[in-house]
C-alpha cells in the first residue's frame, strides 16, 4: 500500500521526548531537558518552529511522566495574558502567544523507556498509512539551514524514507548511526529542483548500524536528527528485537528499510546537513548553542559580543 503513497504530502512530525536527560543532570532532576532556554526560548519551541517551517501542520509528542510542562509551554496562559495586555506589554504577550501559530502538538505517552525505535513506535495510531517526519530535539539546527524541508521534498520526489546525514570523524561516528553511502546524481533523479540541494548533498544508503566500536564505522556519514519516514516502518518496529544498548534502536528499523523493496515502502537516502547543528543534550554542545544565539540575538547580540570579546582577551587562551 505504501507505494501508492509515494507522492503523499508530509504533514506529521513526531518529536520523541521521553528521554530523562541523564547528561544534564542535575539540572533535569525536576525539569525536561526540552525546557532548557537557548537565549530566552525553551530548546524545543525551535524544534517546534522549524518543523512548522518545514510545512509540517500536526506534531506528536512522545512524553513521559513529569514533562507535562513542556505542553503547559504550548498552551493558553489566560491570567499571564491579561496581565500583560493590561501592563500594554505587547512584545511579551507576542511571545507567548507565538506558539499559536505553531503547529498542533498533540502527546502521547511512552510508558516505559524501551528506546527510540519503541518511543517512535507509539506514533503508529496517530500517524496512520501516511509519510511522517521524526524530530529529535536534542538536535538543534540552525535555522538557516531548512535540511527537514530539502529531506521532505527528496521524500515526495522519490519515496521512501530519508534521513540527515552529518559529517563526521570515526571517533564521533561511534556516538552516532553510521551509514555506508553511495552518491545519488539529483538530475538523473528528478532532484534538480529543489531548493539548496546540490550535487554530492544526497546519497543512498547501502547500510547502517547504530553506534559502531570505531573498527567499524561504516564512513564519515552518520545519520542525526532528522528522519522523514515510510509508515512501513511502523510494521518494522513492531516486531523489532532490541540492539545496541538493549534498547529497540529506529536505526535498526532503516536497515529493514534498506532491504525492503521499494514498491513496499522500502528504500533509504541521506542528506547531508550543510548548516549549523548543535546537540543540545550534550553540556558543551548546550553552551554552543547559547552562546552563538546569543550572538545573533537581534536584541542581546551586540552587547554579548562585546562581553564576550572582554572575556576572551582575559583569558588568556
Ligand atoms: C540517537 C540515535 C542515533 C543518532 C543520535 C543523534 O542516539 O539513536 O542514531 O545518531 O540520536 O541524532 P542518542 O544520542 O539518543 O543515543
Amino acid at each position: 500500500m505504501s507505494s501508492l503513497l509515494k507522492n503523499a504530502s508530509v504533514r506529521h512530525g513526531v518529536i520523541p521526548a521521553a528521554g530523562r536527560g541523564t547528561r544534564f543532570l542535575p539540572m533535569t532532576k525536576a525539569i525536561p531537558k526540552e525546557m532548557l532556554p537557548i537565549v530566552d526560548r525553551p530548546a524545543i519551541e525551535l524544534v517546534v518552529e522549524e518543523a512548522t517551517q518545514a510545512g509540517l501542520d500536526d506534531l506528536l509528542l512522545i512524553s513521559a511522566a513529569q514533562k507535562q510542562m513542556i505542553e503547559d509551554h504550548f498552551d493558553a496562559v489566560p491570567d499571564l495574558e491579561a496581565a500583560l495586555r493590561e501592563g500594554e506589554k505587547w512584545e511579551l504577550l507576542a511571545s507567548i502567544e507565538r506558539y499559536q501559530d505553531f503547529a498542533r502538538i498533540h502527546s502521547v505517552r511512552q510508558g516505559h523507556p524501551r528506546g527510540l525505535g519503541h518511543a517512535v513506535y507509539q506514533a503508529r495510531h496517530h500517524v496512520g498509512d501516511a509519510p511522517f517526519a521524526v524530530l529529535l530535539p536534542d538536535d538543534l539546527m540552525h535555522p538557516e539551514d531548512p535540511v527537514l524541508e530539502k529531506m521532505i521534498a527528496v521524500r515526495e520526489q522519490i519515496g521512501g524514507s530519508v534521513v540527515a546525514l552529518l559529517e563526521v570523524t570515526p571517533q564521533q561516528a561511534t556516538a552516532y548511526g553510521s551509514a555506508d553511502v553511495t552518491t545519488i546524481p539529483l538530475a538523473s533523479n528528478g532532484l534538480d529542483g529543489i531548493e539548496g540541494l546540490n550535487d554530492g548533498d544526497v546519497f543512498r544508503l547501502n547500510k547502517i548500524v547504530e553506534k559502531p566500536p570505531i573498527d567499524e564505522v561504516l564512513s564519515e556519514y552518520a545519520s542525526v536528527g532528522r528522519y522523514v519516514l515510510d509508515p512501513k516502518v511502523f510494521e518494522i518496529l513492531e516486531t523489532l528485537p532490541p540492539g545496541r544498548g538493549g534498547e529497540i534502536q529506529l536505526t535498526d528499523s532503516f536497515q529493514s528499510l534498506i532491504e525492503t523493496p521499494e514498491d513496499l515502502g522500502g528504500g533509504v537516502t541521506g542528506v547531508v546537513i550543510r548548516g549549523r547543528r548543535f546537540d543540545t543534550g550534550d553540556k558543551l554542545g548546550y553552551l554552543q548553542a547559547v552562546v552563538e544565539m546569543g550572538i545573533e540575538d537581534p536584541q542581546l547580540g551586540g552587547e554579548f559580543r562585546a562581553l564576550l570579546k572582554g572575556l576572551v582577551k582575559g583569558l588568556d587562551l
